[in-house]
């Protein structure tokens, strides 16, 4: 009998070509919205495998919603934050992401938002769309350049590294870091300096957050952590939203406690339109597209595909957690 799978949205096309060639029982939320969490539980009722997105809860409601015959479940991302690995685990599910293929997009669009954050982007396109050019003048629109400062990387991983490899090329001064643990390769290459999270707040000219989202770096970033930064610093997060304390992050910008902030990941996701955040001219938002590259998606689609053949023939998941 074919195995019944269930995937979570319409995939990139050669994926999603591959996908429609396999031999299974297949469920496929069509809709350009996430699968209702009311649809995903109906749905999930006797499948043997779940390819799912960053936007499904992965609980013991849902593990139980499935039943027993569940073997595989593989997410189309890096990060793991919205599954319960241990509830997973405890029933032989097996367990895929997608590592690596992420690392240059997420960190290309980490040096945009830092670069853009920077250098006033949000304001300048509205300038120049709202008619306001003539206003130009020597130190209109003025931003600061990394030419010299100090980069400070929280959570020198994959992504945190090949940020830290961009940003040398834009001659910063001096990179420091800090995390669970010191990573000796990367800190080598980069010429960069372990030091303590305090050291990293008050030292940094760009701070950008490249860390997981664990029970130690939740609300990481709260109103005493931003206190302790330098007024201008720049503050930039693509890692994900729970690490910052939101509701922080907006009061130390009221009370101008930071220059610029860029985040491509918020609590909640999305943002609603009419968030507090949106208001500030030096905080650049993006939706979550830090992977958003055709080549990306469509390499994050291929393994979790491969993740998913492999856990329905009982072999070791290639990319396994
Ligand atoms: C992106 O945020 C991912 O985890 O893949
Ligand atoms: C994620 O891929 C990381 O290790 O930074």
């Amino acid at each position: 009998m074919a195995p019944k799978v269930l995937v979570t949205r319409i995939l990139p096309p050669q994926t999603q070509a591959h996908l429609l060639e396999q031999d299974f029982d297949l469920f496929q939320w069509q809709q350009d919205c996430c699968i209702p969490r009311d649809v995903l539980l109906e749905k999930i009722k006797g499948v043997d495998a779940l390819f799912c997105l960053l936007t499904e809860k992965i609980d013991n409601e849902l593990l139980d919603a499935a039943g027993p015959q569940l073997r595989v479940i593989a997410t189309m991302s890096v990060g793991y934050d919205h599954i319960d690995v241990n509830a997973v685990k405890s029933r032989n599910i097996a367990l895929g992401y997608t590592p690596d293929v992420l690392t240059d997009a997420t960190a290309d669009l980490t040096v945009l938002l830092a670069l853009g954050a920077s250098r006033r982007i949000k304001e300048s396109i509205r300038a120049a769309e709202n008619g306001q050019w003539g206003k130009w003048a020597p130190t209109w629109l003025c931003g600061s350049q990394f030419t010299n400062k100090t980069l400070g990387i929280v959570g020198l991983g994959r992504i945190g590294e090949a940020v830290g490899e961009r940003l040398k090329a834009f001659n910063v001064g001096r990179i420091i870091y800090s995390g669970r643990t010191e990573k000796p390769s990367a800190q080598a290459k980069l010429n960069a300096e372990f030091v303590s999270f305090g050291t990293l707040l008050q030292e940094s000219d760009v701070i950008v957050v490249c860390c997981a989202l664990t029970k130690d770096t939740e609300n990481l970033f709260n109103y005493e952590a931003f206190s302790k930064m330098k007024k201008s610093v720049v503050f930039i997060n693509s890692a994900r939203g729970g690490i910052v304390h939101q509701d922080d992050l907006v009061r130390a910008l009221d009370e101008n406690l930071i220059g610029a902030v860029g985040l491509d990941v918020t609590t909640p996701e999305p943002l609603p339109p009419t968030h507090k955040l949106y208001t500030f001219p030096n905080c650049v938002i993006l939706p979550h597209v830090g992977s958003a590259t055709y080549e990306t998606r469509e390499n994050m689609a291929g393994m979790t595909l491969q993740n998913i053949l492999a856990g329905l023939d009982n072999r070791s998941l290639p990319y396994s957690i």
